[in-house]
């Protein structure tokens, strides 16, 4: 339609959120689904989060506020950053936006010119590329295989670094493969960005309290401190916190970057929710033991649909360190053909077949940019995860 941008012709709609939609039409419509889409925790935001925000609206916490962030929350995020990870930042150093989402979108809005490349290791978080399109900047998506646990390796970073790249997307533990790096693996690509000092970093860490046995989280300000001048941490609230509808992340960098970043914001929604605000500074400074019992359910639920996977003909499912997804390889399932006659060309053909034949609703791979995969977020009960697995293993037992 001539009346729509040319930007918007670079994007395409979020596949993840589709997945969801699709599968609560066909709820609707009286199926029996099991949607495994959804990137989000499936229990409630803790009691004394929910009573911060209702104490807020009470106080008359309700009006706009400082564009990037009310001064007490920058302050519980600069205290966070040097509780976890070991980074000093200071107030005018963080931003707080409307989600995670966001913080990044500010980030590639403030720096990319045309011809600026990302990259990006794939699979990645389906938003990446987009964001930095409607940026416009160039996506360098760079696969990286179930060989390697799905994790990029230092001398593919280096090929893929031009004269022209600006960013370097780290994420981990991943969304959607729940990979997660060593701080030996993260050294190594660290070393490998100290020889670019043209290239900045963008650590997505948002998942970064979801890890699992003995994995150290780590993030590469930390790893490297020679990179904290051109790093932007990122992070948030909505997975840790069990706060995705809050829509609360921040960000941590170079003061002349957040101030461009707040500029942006300033033109585009103003603050994030007052109220969120709140809640989310009660998130980070109030009881944690939440977090603790949240990795305890996790891990169980990754044990659980880990082995299950693997037990499904043509399925090979690594286990992850971390978040609550798992990237199943399907290779041994195309150019078969499903007990209802559907020739599994590619994933997202098994994808479509499997919610049209046995009610289970998961991302194909081909959206996350590595295929043959598809990906399950197991964030849901024990019991549904055992019946959307059986439902799996019976779909796969069938192909002929
Ligand atoms: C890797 C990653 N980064 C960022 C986000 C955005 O989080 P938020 O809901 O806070 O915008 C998500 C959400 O799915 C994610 O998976």
């Amino acid at each position: 339609m001539a009346f729509l941008s040319d930007t918007l012709s670079r994007v395409k709609p979020s596949p993840t959120i589709a997945v969801t939609t699709k599968a609560n039409e066909l709820k609707a419509a009286g199926k029996d689904v099991i949607g495994l889409g959804a990137g989000e925790p499936d229990f409630d935001t803790p009691q004394n989060i929910k009573d911060a925000a209702k104490a807020a609206i009470d106080a008359g916490k309700t009006k706009y506020t400082a564009v990037d962030g009310i001064p007490e929350l920058k302050k519980a995020i600069c205290a966070k950053f040097a509780r976890e990870n070991g980074l000093t930042y200071a107030p005018n150093q963080i931003t707080v936006g409307t989600g995670g989402k966001q913080t990044l979108y500010n980030a590639f809005m403030a720096t990319c010119n045309p011809g600026d490349e990302v990259i990006i290791p794939a699979p990645y978080w389906v938003s990446y590329p987009d964001m930095v399109l409607l940026a416009g900047g160039t996506p360098v998506a760079v696969e990286c295989g179930i060989e390697s646990n799905f994790k990029l390796l230092p001398a593919q970073l280096e090929a893929a670094i031009t004269p022209k790249t600006k960013w370097f997307i780290f994420n981990s533990p991943s969304n959607p493969t729940g990979a997660g790096y060593t701080r030996a693996e993260l050294k190594a690509l660290t070393d490998v960005l100290m020889r670019h000092p043209h290239v900045w970093i963008m650590s997505d860490d948002m998942y970064e309290h979801l890890v699992f046995d003995d994995f150290e989280f780590c993030t590469p300000a930390q790893v490297e401190p020679g990179l904290y001048d051109r790093t932007l941490t990122c992070n948030g609230v909505s997975k840790s916190y069990a706060m995705t509808g809050w829509r609360i992340g921040y960000a941590a960098g170079p003061v002349a970057l957040i101030k461009a970043m707040g500029t942006i914001q300033s033109q585009s929604t103003s603050n994030p929710s007052s109220i969120s605000q709140y809640a989310a500074l009660e998130g980070l400074t109030g009881p944690q033991e939440f977090l603790a019992q949240n990795k305890i359910l996790f891990q169980r639920r990754r044990d659980l649909v880990v082995g299950m996977l693997n037990d499904a003909k043509g399925v090979t499912c690594p286990k992850p360190e971390g978040a609550f997804y798992v990237y199943p390889d399907i290779s041994g399932c195309i150019g078969k053909t499903s007990a209802a006659g559907t020739k599994i060309t590619n994933d997202e053909v098994f994808a479509t077949a499997l919610l049209e034949e046995t009610g289970v609703a998961v991302v194909f791979g081909a959206a996350f940019g590595l295929s043959p995969n598809f990906r399950v977020s197991y964030a849901t009960s024990d019991d549904v995860l055992k019946e959307a697995c059986t439902r799996i293993q019976t779909f796969c037992a069938a192909l002929a």
